[in-house]
């Protein structure tokens, strides 16, 4: 088995190609990987059981992101994404990192927080000295609620209690949940310990479940890119950009989003991409991860870039760190063979790990991103894949889709009409020499 995450060519091979590399690569086997990607990975009796109400499944593409090194260990990254160019983007990007070493990624700490809230408490002061005195027997309390997590060596680790004013008071529980996203395993916790806070603080109580703001369970992740990989400019050019220049660009650009608001969304935007495909991939709740990122971003009250860029000598350094609750066990993966087969793919085996992935992942989508909008803008790129897609659509198989992605390119319009139109073109050029030699 080969750990390589470089795979020259990979994109010009068909997908029933794609597979079998990638069984190669991996040593999966062949058929494991088609039946877990069969129909998306889902069928609708499967679906029927996971929602309510349901009529059928909505597939999304799959795809996986090459050259991902994360902490000295190649990664073949899955992404499920219906955007064209991210997965491109994001290859590219960390092939271009790769020459340094590629992504270090450093988990700060892995605990959830189960809020449990309160109101109407008298005497706050009192009450969260009250809390503090029975700390102890309130933890065992709450391990009690999670005895198979307590045995696998995670659980419940420590108790906080914050005054919101106004009569109003909420205790955190942290809990390393270990593997696990946890949010059935904090919720519980907090279902449980609810009642005896709220006796404690003679206040009444209120919501008890997670935060998604899980602070305690962040990653942050480093790359660096030397000038040299930036540049866009061919030696052979007068056209594109020296890489000093490129850095300088992609370090205004981040400083653009650190001043700016509406810029930080479209940064963090391009920072999503990454992230929420490897976390759809794996089969994760990428609405929680989203709601913890945003929050992340503006804890300083004001809404800021999740990662940010400077020069470092000749290279550009950038550094992302953001919450992100990641399982490995448990939620859709007992039900998704696909986010099963994703987490093999990338040889996954703790949540730290998917994290750092992900994280990586969403680093490299940003650096793509950057240093494409800070030198010749993303549109020319958009607009090749969206030939492609066009070309597809208008029926161009094999060699043919490039050939009508490219003269759609050149042409006046991409659409459907002409791609129609020069497919024709194309067969009629391709038959008439054939017809002329069985003259
Ligand atoms: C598009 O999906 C993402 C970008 O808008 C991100 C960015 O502006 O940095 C290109």
């Amino acid at each position: 088995m080969q750990n390589e995450s470089r795979i020259s060519g990979f994109h010009k091979l068909s997908l029933s190609e794609r597979r079998r590399t990638l069984a190669d690569r991996t040593g999966l086997p062949a058929d494991e990987i088609d039946l877990s990607l069969h129909a998306g990975g889902l069928d609708p009796a499967t679906a029927d059981k996971m929602v309510e109400n349901a009529v059928g499944c909505y597939a999304l593409p799959f795809g996986i992101a090459l050259n991902v090194r994360v902490n000295g260990v190649d990664r073949l990254a899955p992404m499920v994404v219906e955007e064209p160019s991210v997965i491109a983007a994001a290859s590219n990007a960390a092939r271009i990192v790769r020459a340094e070493g590629g992504f270090y990624a450093e988990p700060l700490g892995n605990l959830m927080i189960a809020q449990v809230q309160l109101h109407d408490v008298g005497d706050p002061i009192q009450a969260a000295a009250r809390i503090c005195e029975r700390s102890g027997s309130l933890l065992a309390a709450c391990r009690g609620a999670v005895p198979n997590l307590v045995a696998r060596g995670g659980g419940p680790q420590s108790l906080e209690v914050r005054d919101l004013g106004g009569g109003y008071m909420v205790v955190h529980v942290n809990i390393d949940c270990l593997d696990a996203m946890g949010a059935n395993l904090v919720n519980g916790v907090a279902e449980a310990i609810g009642p005896h806070i709220a006796a404690i603080a003679e206040g009444t109580l209120g919501l008890r479940i997670l935060s998604n703001l899980c602070d305690g369970r962040r990653i942050r992740v480093r790359c660096r890119a030397r000038a040299e990989d930036l540049a866009t400019r061919r030696p052979d050019s007068d056209e594109g950009y020296g890489g000093e220049e490129v850095i300088d660009r992609i370090v205004r650009a981040s400083e653009f989003a650190e001043r700016d608001p509406y810029r930080a969304a479209t940064h963090n935007k391009g920072v999503m991409n990454g992230i929420d495909s490897v976390v759809l991939a794996t089969g994760n709740d990428f609405r929680a991860v989203e709601a913890g990122a945003h929050a992340y971003a503006c804890r300083s009250g004001v809404y800021r870039p999740l990662s940010i860029w400077r020069r470092d000598g000749s290279c550009l350094v950038g550094e992302i760190e953001l919450p992100l609750a990641l399982g490995i066990v448990g939620g859709t993966l007992r039900l998704q063979p696909a986010a099963r087969l994703a987490l093999k793919l990338a040889r996954i085996t703790s949540s730290p790990d998917l994290a750092a992935l992900a994280a990586s992942v969403g680093l490299a989508s940003n650096l793509a991103a950057l240093r494409a909008l800070a030198t010749e803008g993303i549109q020319r790129g958009h607009m090749s894949l969206h030939a492609r897609s066009v070309a597809t659509a208008a029926g161009a198989r094999g060699d043919e889709v490039e050939l009508i992605a490219q003269r759609l390119s050149t042409g006046r319009a991409i659409n459907l009409e002409a791609a129609a139109s020069l497919l024709g073109e194309l067969r009629l050029s391709q038959a008439e020499p054939r017809a002329a030699d069985a003259e």
